[in-house]
């Protein structure tokens, strides 16, 4: 079989998603298992070229997998026409310049969410790729999960009759930072570097809810920063400058009302970090990151009210579990694989700049609607 190299710039390597998702668990994992099966004879084989800012970490990082190239000159890097694909998993507030960069370098690129702080922005960059003629994909890694993956079947097999509603409850407690170091980046509690669960969350929120159940018409939204004062990796306290918390309503293509909770000063009393209920007329779910129980019409109880006896009923018990009838690679992995497939093969491939825009302008809304305490329409994302 013939081995074909794909040199991936990856910028922003070092940091949390960068680094265990799309280095370690994506491309170096594709090379382990040796390369990417392009099905006609050819295997694509990735070759990272680390970028980033400080020197002494990518190097340190390069040594630690065996990696021989890295590099702090972005510029550099987008000139040299060997490098196929440039890979931004930066901090939000440096992506849209660069990602401009690697567009005008003529390269087809591949981003972390979301795309740009402001929609227009995001607009912008859908355009431009679309005009130069590149490749692009952004990460929409939920939709590869095993959880949703699953609730999707269930969609799909119509399993809920009519949908009514989806009720999603996302977070979990990020530690102020005082006398438990914070498990996030302190940017991510700072409006002024590209922070806050709005940006952050939002854009999740739209491909899932797209993707599942319809395009996202309408939103409502209340935000707040729960933790007005948190302590940096320096432990130096410091103003919360973005939201920690949104409650969102959307309304949906088809009818369906969806409410998202998003907030990073909540605990954890659910079996997942993310888990979304849906009810239809013919059926229910409930969908976490890796499993999914569903309750059939048939099979549902007829709870009566009455506060003055101990519930008699098992509710959790009477759910039963969604099968996962196939394997699933890791999410981030997988949507890796078919953006390969895509530049190589030009294969399909939906998850583009086009759509992380809809995400951003979903943020973008969302925070406008808190701002001015209204319900907002969102408009069909023209670019
Ligand atoms: N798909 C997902 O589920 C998911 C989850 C978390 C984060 N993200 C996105 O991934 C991106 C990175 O998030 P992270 O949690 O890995 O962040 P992180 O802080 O751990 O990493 C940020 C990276 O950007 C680099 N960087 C470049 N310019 C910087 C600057 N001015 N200040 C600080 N760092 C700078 C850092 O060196 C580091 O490599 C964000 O855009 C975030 O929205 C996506």
């Amino acid at each position: 079989m013939a081995v074909r190299a794909v040199r991936i710039a990856m910028n922003g390597v070092t940091g949390r998603m960068g680094y265990r998702q799309h280095l370690v668990r994506s491309l170096l994992a594709l090379r382990e298992q040796g390369g990417l099966d392009l099905g006609n004879g050819t295997t694509l084989m990735p070759e990272p070229v680390l970028v980033g800012r400080r020197e002494h970490a990518l190097a340190a990082l390069a040594a630690r997998h065996g990696l021989r190239e890295w590099t702090t000159d972005l510029e550099a890097v987008l000139a040299d026409p060997s490098v196929d694909i440039y890979f931004d998993s930066q901090v939000t507030s440096a992506r849209e310049d660069a990602l401009r960069k690697a567009i005008a370098a003529g390269k087809h690129l591949y981003t972390e969410k979301p795309t740009a702080t402001r929609s227009e922005g995001a607009r912008e960059l859908a355009r431009l790729a679309r005009e130069a003629g590149v490749k692009h994909g952004v990460v929409q890694d939920k939709l590869f999960l095993p959880g949703l993956r699953k609730l999707k079947r269930l969609v799909d097999g119509g399993f809920f009759g009519r949908i009514l509603s989806v009720r999603g409850e996302f977070g979990y407690w990020v530690f102020e930072g005082d006398w438990q170091e914070a498990q996030r980046p302190s940017w991510n509690y700072r409006a002024e570097h590209g922070g806050g669960i709005v940006v952050d969350m939002f854009p999740h929120w739209e491909y899932v809810l797209h993707h599942l159940f319809g395009r996202v018409t309408s939103v409502q939204a209340h935000v707040t920063t729960h933790i007005p004062r948190r302590w940096d990796e320096r432990g130096e306290p410091y103003r919360a400058t973005a939201d920690d918390a949104a409650y969102g309503i959307f309304e949906l293509e088809g009818g369906a009302v969806a409410q998202i909770n998003s907030s990073w000063a909540v605990r954890v009393h659910r079996d997942e970090l993310v888990e979304f209920q849906v009810d239809g007329t013919e059926g229910s779910a409930v969908a976490g990151l890796r499993r999914c129980r569903a309750q059939h019409r048939s099979a549902t109880p007829k709870p009566v009210w009455n506060p003055d006896l101990p519930q008699a009923e098992p509710f959790r018990a009477q759910w039963q579990e969604v099968p996962d009838n196939g394997e699933f690679d890791n999410g981030f992995k997988a949507q890796w694989e078919l953006f390969l497939r895509h530049v190589a093969l030009d294969t399909p491939y939906a998850w583009d700049l086009a759509a992380g825009a809809r995400g951003v302008q979903l943020a973008e809304l969302g925070l406008r609607s808190a701002a001015e305490g209204r319900r907002l329409p969102v408009p069909e994302l023209s670019l």
